[in-house]
């Protein structure tokens, strides 16, 4: 489905969630052309590194940007929690020794809640808003990511 323009630079992160994921479920060095199987710390470290760079700001702008915007249902309730669920998670991972279960545990949980955001929340946005607030929306993003 089409995203409309406001939502694209979040789904575009997305789109790096869940290839991170795979690569936590299945074990795959990064841009790696031979399939270099990853070790548990390969994994822990580019996890970490991807979180820095994408996971806590993304987390941060659909809770302050999206949400105001939003009614307080249970796709709002659900985003919420699985984030909490999801920084709880990265934490344990981050101070602990995490096994290969734990790491695709989280692979498996950044996956559903990409997919649902993709079919539920984003498609709640675009179709509960106008197209003003979109733009807003468009804006306050915009002017995060500079
Ligand atoms: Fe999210
Ligand atoms: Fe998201």
């Amino acid at each position: 489905m089409e995203r409309h323009k406001s939502l694209i630079s979040l789904s575009s992160e997305h789109h790096h969630g869940l290839v991170t994921a795979q690569k936590l479920k299945y074990g795959y060095k990064p841009s790696s052309s031979t399939d270099t199987e990853m070790t548990v710390d390969d994994k822990k470290e580019m996890l970490l590194k991807f979180s820095d760079e994408y996971i806590h700001k993304h987390f941060r702008l659909e809770e302050e940007i999206l949400v105001p915007y939003l009614p307080d249902n249970e796709i709002i309730k659900r985003m919420l929690d699985e984030h909490v669920k999801m920084y709880e998670l990265l934490y344990v991972i981050e101070v602990s020794d995490p096994d290969e279960a734990l790491l695709n545990q989280y692979g498996e949980k950044l996956e559903a809640h990409i997919r649902f955001e993709e079919r539920e929340l984003f498609p709640l946005v675009e179709k509960s808003l106008t197209e003003e607030q979109l733009n807003e929306i468009e804006q306050k993003l915009k002017g995060e990511n500079k």
